[in-house]
């Protein structure tokens, strides 16, 4: 079977991920706090706004309702090539009432034939699959507006080295589709030896938790991955700019275990992208890249600098899913803030009695220099706010 037909025939089959019609606590999660601070996170520059048009680009079974569901001012269009998986988000726009989704059977290639541009353009875990994802990635670049944030998330190769050794293994044994090679394949899994590489990720991934994530994982008909590097040239050849990470912590140097190695100044010394780079693959495990990128002649999507003194102006906003632990401290520390979608435990931030109060003033309105009104304090303050910046507690309004 040739090209995107094989991948389409796949979804038909095992349409990802699994379906669930529980939107209702999925709304929930998404309260006004947390739409401020995505909006702030890929528009530091633009005022809050919450009826941006949304293309979702291979929305499988639930994305493109969640996306309806999160931004309910917002106009959503869903497309994806999988009729099964589309099948899966009518019923949901049905049962919910979505009258803000539309949904299109349309490749990702094809987004152009939509007729329109869109300020927010997601596009997560699809690229990866394409015959051609720099087509991909240019046809996603036509559909976003000038002063749109595009949000891409693919597969990285280190973390998923034990994946392709299995993908390998099920060639080999020509294990196909079928739920009875499926079955017979998880069943097999639970004899893997415990110092594979894969068996972390069958232990904290939801995505094995079903068959058809085993199968969208094991024995996917086309899957590559990207290292930073390779990434940050797909953007380049696409004419994108990389803008941020959605978690930028696990990429820098100066968060984590390795800011207190020997090779701390050396990395500090590199340039942002051989940086991550670097720490991409010091850390070893990570198995997918999310990030905003932008057009390239776009100003407006204001960077973060905390060189200079605007930084002073900026008004921080808490990321949702920020906690602050206050038992077992390390000495001196008032807490320990700690962000729960960092799936790595050194990414932890000690703060003291001053900065704890700083924390605290935060509001979404207040800007730094009014949190901390003493300028003697100014540059205790910038060398914090930045932290939290860049541990993912903050993003900030610019
Ligand atoms: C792993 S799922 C991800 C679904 C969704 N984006 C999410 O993150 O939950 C990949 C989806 O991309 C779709 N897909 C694959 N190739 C595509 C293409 N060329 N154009 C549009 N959708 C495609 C598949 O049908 C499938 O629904």
């Amino acid at each position: 079977m040739e090209g995107s037909s094989l991948v389409s025939d796949f979804y038909e089959r095992h349409p990802y991920p699994p379906p669930v019609d529980d939107l209702e606590s999925y709304g929930r999660r998404w309260d006004e706090p947390r739409r401020r601070a995505d909006s702030f996170l890929f528009w530091p520059g633009e005022p809050y706004r919450d009826d941006r048009s949304i293309l979702v680009a291979g929305c499988g079974t639930m994305q493109a309702a969640h996306y309806a569901v999160r931004w309910p001012r917002a106009r959503v269009v869903g497309i994806d090539v999988s009729e099964t998986s589309l099948a899966f988000s009518r019923e949901l726009k049905r049962e919910h009432g979505l009258d803000n989704l539309e949904l299109r059977q349309l490749a990702v290639e094809r987004a152009s034939e939509l007729g329109e541009t869109f300020e927010h353009v997601v596009c997560t875990g699809v690229l990866h699959h394409l015959a051609d994802p720099d087509a991909g990635l240019r046809a996603l670049r036509e559909v976003l507006s000038h002063e749109g944030a595009l949000h891409v998330m693919v597969y990285a190769p280190y973390g998923r080295a034990g994946i392709y050794m299995l993908q390998e293994y099920c060639r080999r044994l020509g294990i196909g589709w079928s739920d009875h090679d499926v079955r017979e394949l998880a069943e097999t899994l639970k004899a893997l030896p415990a110092g594979h590489p894969l068996v972390p990720l069958l232990r904290n991934s939801p995505d094995f938790a079903s068959e058809d994530g085993l199968a969208d994982a094991l024995l996917h008909p086309r899957d590559r991955a990207y290292s930073v590097p390779q990434l940050l040239d797909s953007l380049e050849h696409a004419d994108l700019a990389f803008g941020r990470w959605i978690r930028q912590a696990p990429y820098l140097p100066s968060c984590g275990a390795l800011a207190s190695t020997p090779h701390a100044a050396r990395l500090a010394g590199l340039p942002p992208e051989h940086q991550y780079a670097a720490v991409e693959l010091f850390r070893g495990t990570l198995v997918r890249h999310a990030f905003a990128a932008y057009h390239k002649e776009e100003t407006r999507r204001a960077i973060v600098d905390f060189e200079g003194d605007a930084w002073l102006h900026y008004v921080p906003i808490r990321l949702p899913d920020t906690i602050a632990v206050r038992d077992r401290l390390p000495a001196g520390a008032a807490a320990v803030l700690i962000n729960r979608n960092h799936s790595f435990n050194d990414l932890y931030l000690p703060i003291d009695r001053r900065q704890e109060k700083w924390l605290d003033a935060i509001d979404g309105g207040r800007s730094i220099a009014q949190i901390c009104a003493n300028p003697h304090d100014r540059e205790l303050a910038r060398v914090f706010f930045q932290q939290l910046w860049r541990w993912d507690q903050i993003v900030l309004k610019v």
